[in-house]
């Protein structure tokens, strides 16, 4: 293998343990060297299979040769850096490195790095539950319940993963009081150049435990999240994580529709009104359509308890199928916990309203016999 070590300084120590790991490992003849001015044409000459950018300790003229380098080559472009710099690291791979190095665990990243390259196996299957909550109208309270379920799961099983896959209408990190530095969107541009680990540190982490994935709040942004993004970036949270609660946007969209097929548990949140039931219903027959397990869905009344809703008999009836919870509408606790960015489950926990949330995230994962599939019984 042909490789190169682009350093402001070739002979400091971090340049030279690196020569002489890519000696041992790839490249027998030692690899060749240049500064950062002479990258481009150093390139021009000599063809590399792996180039490797050292940024310590001149980040700013690193990441211009690092994004000459990607313009010259069609190699596998490395850069080497801090691990606590994670603004350098979003830089590093927007300017086109295909993996990112701690430079204080060098020997084990460029080994786990390298064998990506030869063989470019993902490997692993996940293996964290995944649990989407889908509203059947805007407003059913789809992002109160994702919150406060990932709260619970975090405090019983000391963390749980969340991802926002609302692009642009987002509410997790509000609700959560979380200012995220990185987002879906951010994630899904750079996913054919990330690993799970710096997944994992594009995550904003909550005192309860749970590990943010944010979406995007700039609404130009949000035609940037991908299907194939969308889809690794679940699997790496499965992987992370024996958890995970997604709050959806719709059934439809196909990066939407990425995570209602890896989801062990649908949580299909809806009021007792005529629009919500009636959406209820035409998203039932959707999932059916699209393979998604009758089995795996949890029908979940939130607000329950105001003046004039339609009967629940009724409303089972029509959609021939049980609803599985009931979550009181309580105002005063959930407004109080929402405006303040404190899940009502932390904020109010022996409120009616958090102890019934609580329930149904300890419950949703429980296996049902398979509900009967929507039959039609009552004509909307
Ligand atoms: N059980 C409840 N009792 C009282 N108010 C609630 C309850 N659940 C949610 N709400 C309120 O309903 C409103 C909508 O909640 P939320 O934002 O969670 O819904 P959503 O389905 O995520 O909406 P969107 O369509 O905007 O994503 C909020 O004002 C919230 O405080
Ligand atoms: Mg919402």
């Amino acid at each position: 293998m042909r490789t190169l070590v682009v350093s402001s300084n070739l002979v400091d120590p971090l340049s030279t343990r690196l020569r002489g790991i890519l000696r041992a490992r790839v490249d027998e003849h030692g690899p060749a060297v240049a500064e950062y001015d002479d990258v481009e044409n150093h390139l021009a000459c000599a063809p590399v299979d792996v180039l490797v950018v050292v940024l310590s300790p001149d980040p700013e003229r690193g990441l211009e040769a690092l994004r000459q380098a990607r313009r010259a080559t069609t190699g596998y472009v490395l850069a080497v850096g801090q691990a606590s710099e994670s603004k350098l690291i979003l830089r590093a791979l927007h300017e086109g490195a295909d993996h990112y190095l701690d430079e204080a665990e060098l020997e084990a990243a460029l080994d786990s790095a390298l064998s990506k390259l030869q063989s470019k196996q993902d490997g692993g299957g996940p293996a964290g539950r995944l649990i989407a909550v889908l509203a059947a109208a805007g407003g059913s309270g789809a992002s109160t319940l994702a919150v406060n379920m990932a709260t619970i799961l975090a405090k019983d099983h000391d963390k749980c993963g969340l991802i926002d896959l609302k692009p642009g209408r987002g509410d997790l990190a509000a609700l959560l009081d979380l200012k995220p530095s990185f987002h879906l969107a951010d994630l899904c541009v750079n996913v054919g150049r990330l690993d799970q680990a710096m997944f994992e540190k594009a995550l904003i982490r909550h005192s309860s435990g749970i590990h943010l994935l944010a979406s995007p709040q700039v609404f130009a942004d949000t035609r940037l999240v991908s299907p194939q993004g969308v889809s690794q970036i679940l699997t790496w949270a499965r992987r992370l994580f024996s958890y995970v609660v997604v709050d959806l946007e719709d059934c439809f969209h196909e990066e939407q529709v990425m995570a209602l097929r890896q989801a062990s548990a649908v949580v299909l949140v809806s009021r007792l009104d005529f629009t919500s039931l009636r959406n209820t219903r035409r998203i039932l027959e959707h999932l059916d359509q699209r393979g998604i397990p009758r089995s795996s869905v949890r029908l979940v009344v939130n607000r329950h308890g105001q003046p004039n809703e339609l009967p629940a008999g009724d409303v089972e009836e029509a959609l021939g199928g049980k609803l599985a919870h009931y979550i009181p509408d309580d105002p005063k606790t959930i407004n109080g916990a929402n405006n303040t960015g404190i899940p009502a489950v932390l904020k109010s926990p022996s409120a009616r309203v958090s102890l019934a949330i609580g329930q149904l995230a300890r419950t949703v994962l429980e296996r049902r016999r398979a509900s009967p599939t929507v039959a039609a019984k009552v004509a909307w």
